[in-house]
């Protein structure tokens, strides 16, 4: 019997009212792993007032009580690691250490924002008139819409979900349709932490059936959105249409600079695990490598050699590079591949399905290396999501920065150099919204902010110090004691 998971509305797990389900295969097997609900408007409608009617209450119980919840949760998501990870590379493909390491960072973030249940911080300050006095408090917006990608079907779901609820906000979730069994355990883990009814509301589906419901619903007062550029464009615009506010975190196309003086084989290590690491299917990934003239020949050399080594296949079975999430995907990435192909870009290895009795089942595709690659090539300029990588020669440091600044998106960025100098330098000229001196373009800690620049985002942060503020409006207070009428710029001799 297949395993059927439910939607969870109100406290209670449900099945959709549409009466229909979907079903989720393993992208490295072929086989069918479970159904989701197929949710629809109505389920998004019962949500919504499920999640307004417990926002009256939640808003006001103590933000210190809302961290113990994220605390217990967390404990549970500890004792659950293993479990969790064997779940997520079956559904998302990526392999077992960094399942684990992604369900890790699902427990960081849940801890880091428990204790923002005793911070939450506001400011005092000073008033411009005597026994006046002035501060802002943070207060939560009111019922969150939240949809999530499957890439991080843990991870990401964990950034934006404790945070909105130690904020004091209550949620309408959709998790991915290609990875959604994790979002929902973490659904039900946060249940079992003691989240009360109403609170944290799931609904699976597609997005034109829930995800639009939920960005177009009267009641959502904000909408928090990691995923692909045309659906957050989408989503801003619906939110604009009822003055809400809307976070997106989208795509990359993230450089890895090596100048001349770096230290190659640990440039290598970094490349292969950026552009290679979660096949490539990470909006932090690795897409184009920058070489200075000098050693770039050396640089592919050794780095074609350990592409050719690396082991693809299923996650479980102690491969490397796992599956492409879905045939859908795989057939875009191999599309990219193609026009690299048509436009010049010389294609050094990879490039192909495999094809395989062992891979014949699941969506793999060949690391793959392009090079001559040049900045107004398509390879070069779009977000290809796959385990694609382009090589690119710069005369000098100069070149390289122009050649990395020269995309639409602004995510994640690295140099490799042990030139201080020319290091700071990049750090300030780099047109992203994360840098990294001599370390890959993956791998972000959550106590720091994440996101991007550019096309990548709308200015928002997620995680570190930023975690709340996305899910918190500012009210600001004067209290004044004075007995007697002060106005402000008037009464100031
Ligand atoms: C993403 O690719 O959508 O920095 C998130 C990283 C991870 C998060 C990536 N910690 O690569």
């Amino acid at each position: 019997m297949v395993k059927v998971y439910l939607n969870y509305i109100n406290g209670k797990w449900v099945k959709s009212s549409s009466g229909k389900t979907f079903e989720k295969i393993n992208p490295a097997t072929g086989e069918v792993l479970f159904h989701c609900q197929a949710g629809n408007a109505k389920d998004v409608e019962l949500s919504v007032k499920a999640a307004k009617e417990a926002f009256k209450k939640w808003k006001f119980v103590p933000p210190p009580k809302k961290g113990e919840i994220l605390f217990k949760a967390a404990q549970i998501l500890e004792k659950r690691k293993e479990e969790l990870a064997i779940l997520l590379t079956k559904e998302n493909g990526k392999n077992l250490e960094e399942a684990r390491g992604e369900v890790q960072e699902a427990i960081d973030i849940t801890k880091y924002v428990a204790g923002e249940g005793r911070r939450l911080l506001g400011e005092t300050t000073t008033s411009e008139l005597p026994d006046k006095f002035a501060m802002f408090i943070r207060e939560p917006k009111g019922v969150i819409g939240i949809i999530t990608p499957w890439n991080f079907p843990i991870a990401i779901p964990a950034w934006k979900i404790p945070a909105a609820l130690v904020a004091g906000n209550t949620i309408v979730f959709k998790p991915s349709s290609d990875a959604p069994a994790c979002g929902i355990e973490l659904v039900k883990i946060l249940e079992e932490a003691g989240i009360p009814p109403g609170v944290l509301n799931l609904v699976t589906g597609s997005g034109e059936a829930v995800g639009d419901t939920i960005a177009k619903h009267p009641d959502i007062a904000h909408l928090s959105f990691t995923g692909s550029t045309d659906v957050g464009k989408h989503i801003y615009i619906e939110g604009a249409k009822k003055l809400n506010s809307v976070e997106l975190e989208m795509g990359g196309k993230n450089p890895q600079i090596v100048l001349a003086d770096a230290d190659l084989d640990l440039a290598v290590d970094g490349a292969l695990w950026g552009a290679f690491g979660t096949a490539g299917q990470r909006c932090t990934a690795t897409s184009r490598i920058i070489l200075e003239k000098p050693i770039a020949k050396k640089f592919t050399d050794k780095f074609l050699k350990r592409v050719k080594k690396l082991k693809v296949g299923n996650g479980l079975k102690g491969a490397q590079v796992g599956p492409i999430i879905n045939e859908k995907q795989m057939t875009k990435i191999l599309g990219y591949i193609e026009k690299g192909k048509k436009e010049g870009a010389k294609l050094l290895c990879g490039g192909y399905r495999l094809s395989d009795p062992q891979h014949k089942k699941g969506f793999f595709i060949a690391p793959t290396v392009f090079a001559n690659v040049r900045p107004h090539m398509t390879i070069a300029q779009e977000e290809i999501f796959g385990p694609v990588v382009c090589l690119m020669e710069a005369k000098d440091f100069e070149e390289a920065i122009e050649i990395a600044n020269s995309v639409k998106y602004g995510l994640s960025w690295s140099i490799y150099t042990k030139d201080i100098n020319k290091a700071m330098k990049a750090m300030r000229l780099a047109e992203s919204g994360i840098v990294y001196i001599n370390a890959p373009t993956i791998g972000a800690e959550v106590h720091l902010p994440f996101g991007g620049v550019k096309g990548t985002g709308n200015g928002g942060r997620e995680a570190g110090s930023e975690a709340i503020k996305e899910f918190t409006e500012i009210k600001t207070v004067f209290i004044d004691y004075s007995g007697r009428l002060q106005r402000a710029q008037i009464d100031i001799e």
